[in-house]
């Protein structure tokens, strides 16, 4: 048989390497012919855009890059599928294509909305009887996802900022003087990229002295009179938001943030909550103060990844083949830990109707009683996620990336 993968929701520098996990154990199966993949996800597969990736991928030096090469190699998208039973037009379409390829089973990458593209295809491949199998491969930075201990994609995405923000913490302390340096991190409505930054104190930083999360109230007042808490012993203030926290601004419309709406009806662009805030320490403090706003970078930057990552990204990608080949259908694979030192993780799966569209956030346990910290418990959790650096390929004094 043949069959398809697709990538879809927003990038990680760990995607690419789930697709290679994909594409070569379907290859080392000998039971697969060719591996299509579609291009910009599930839309590649309504308008019939899809390519052979045995021939894109014909030498190992290609596939090696690969997994060095951040963001969604075959693009993404962020689109909804009607309910199975209510829209069958999309469905013939889709399915269509996958009789016209022989496709026997079809892989998407992706976080928890595109896990509800997967389920229900997977549904509407039940009401048909189809003997296509269906299989979700999880990531996301945001690592929201249920039922998997973490996400491929999310200890990279972790590295990156922990690394950025001790450098940011360097450059932030140099002159004399009273400062607010405040770091906006990604991660929707789950705090847990900006929770990470709590392993810097594994390292002997100070820094950031102040995290907020949106698993919490946030209130501006309070904000300020921790800062100046802080002010009390040190000069230079750094402070880790995430894009998430909803801003208690009288005036709402005046916190300046973006408010686009993606395919999912979700916020898709947050960004916003930094500036905002460092609009109102300006006006309140009257002292220096930067907002730094991560951005993509986060989730695109692949010349600091982890190791651990990058390797499970590929594992669960392979595992994902194994179940499908195995008869596994209707299913998100799974990251479930074993122990922390050793750091050990099995490969395993769980339907996919439990974990489409909903989200897991940071434990509240873990935020410490102000609401302004994290507690040291979670560095136990998010250290084995950052270990290792991925040996990277590179050309003229710059990292080498794989292009279609
Ligand atoms: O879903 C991952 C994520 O990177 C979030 O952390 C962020 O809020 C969102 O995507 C940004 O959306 P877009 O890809 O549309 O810019």
């Amino acid at each position: 048989m043949n069959i398809a993968v697709a990538q879809s929701g927003g990038p990680t520098a760990a995607i690419n390497a789930s697709l290679l996990g994909v594409y070569r154990e379907a290859k080392r199966s000998g039971k697969v012919d060719k591996v299509y993949g579609a291009l910009n996800g599930i839309e590649g597969v309504i308008d019939d855009r899809l390519v052979i990736l045995n021939e894109k991928l014909d030498t190992p030096e290609k596939e090696e890059l690969l997994r060095q090469t951040p963001s969604t190699v075959l693009g993404s998208c962020r689109r909804k599928l009607p309910a199975p039973e209510i829209a069958t037009d999309v469905y013939e379409r889709i399915f269509g294509v996958f009789a016209k390829y022989e496709i026997g089973a079809f892989f998407y990458i992706g976080g928890n909305d595109s896990m509800d593209t997967i389920d229900k295809l997977s549904q509407y491949g039940e009401m048909t009887g189809s003997m296509i199998r269906f299989v979700g491969v999880p990531k996301t930075i945001d690592n929201d996802l249920l039922f998997t201990d973490h996400t491929p994609g999310f200890g990279s995405a972790a590295k990156y900022v922990a690394a950025t923000v001790q450098e940011i913490i360097r450059d932030s302390s140099v002159y004399a003087l009273d400062s607010v340096t405040i770091v906006e991190v990604m991660g929707r409505n789950a705090g847990w990229l900006t929770a990470s930054l709590c392993v810097l104190k594994a390292i002997g930083e100070e820094a950031p002295h102040l995290i907020y999360l949106p698993e919490r109230p946030f209130k501006v007042s309070d904000f300020i009179s921790d800062i100046n808490e802080v002010r009390q012993t040190r000069r230079a203030v750094v402070v880790a938001v995430s894009e998430g926290i909803r801003l208690d601004f009288e005036d709402h419309a005046d916190d300046g943030r973006h408010q686009v709406l993606d395919g999912f009806g979700h916020v898709g662009q947050m960004a916003g909550a930094g500036k905002a805030l460092e609009r109102v320490v300006r006006r309140e403090l009257g002292i220096k103060v930067r907002a730094i706003e991560l951005n993509v970078m986060q989730r695109c930057s692949s010349h600091i990844a982890s190791l651990t990552d990058i390797t499970e990204a590929e594992e669960i990608g392979a595992a994902a083949v194994n179940a499908a080949l195995s008869g596994e259908t209707g299913v998100m694979m799974t990251i479930e830990r074993l122990s922390d030192e050793p750091y050990r993780v099995r490969y395993s799966q769980t339907k996919l109707h439990g974990v489409a569209g909903l989200e897991k956030k940071f434990p509240t346990e873990w935020i410490n009683d102000e609401g302004n910290g994290v507690k040291d418990e979670a560095i136990k959790y998010f250290f084995p996620l950052i270990q290792g650096e991925v040996p990277i390929r590179y050309e003229n004094g710059l990292p080498r990336h794989f292009k279609l």
